[in-house]
């Protein structure tokens, strides 16, 4: 399943999966998640999501569009739960991770709102990147 999700990962991108709705995630889970960033991510992708040491590829900007505009929030959660923190692939808990990815998107410019977004896969999947 995590090796399938991986390959999607990939080839999805390329392939935009049926996926309709806009990404859903509430304001106050940004606040949660931009702590969380801060603590287990910022070290190498920086405050500003762009400016990290250590290698961290920017997280917002063309960058982060090129790579996952076409996609779905699923295929970036599962990159960054099966990946991220290199030490430590998978180390948060779920709901941690939710928070983290709400946080980055709401600072790639899409709009929080009163629903958090949910680790669930399958509700993951419908929720596409495109603008
Ligand atoms: C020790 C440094 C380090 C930490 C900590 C870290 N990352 Fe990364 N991250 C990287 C590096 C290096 C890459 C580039 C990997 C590659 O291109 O293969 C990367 C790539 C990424 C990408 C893909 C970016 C792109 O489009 O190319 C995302 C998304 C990401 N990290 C999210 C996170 C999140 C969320 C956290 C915190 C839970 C995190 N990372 C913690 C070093 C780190």
């Amino acid at each position: 399943m995590r090796r399938f999700a991986l390959t999607c990962v990939m080839l999805c991108a390329v392939a935009s999966p049926a996926a309709a709705q806009a990404p859903m995630f509430s304001a106050e889970q940004v606040a949660r998640g931009k702590a969380s960033y801060i603590q287990r991510c910022g070290m190498c992708h920086g405050e500003n999501l762009d400016d990290g040491d250590f290698g961290g590829a920017p997280l917002r900007g063309t960058w982060f569009r090129d790579h996952w505009g076409s996609g779905s929030v699923a295929s970036l959660f599962t990159y960054v739960q099966t990946t991220m923190p290199p030490d430590n692939p998978g180390g948060l808990n779920d709901t941690t991770y939710a928070d983290i990815l709400s946080y980055i998107l709401q600072r790639n410019g899409y709009a929080a709102g009163v629903q958090e977004l949910k680790p669930d896969e399958k509700s993951m999947e419908a929720m596409s990147l495109q603008k």
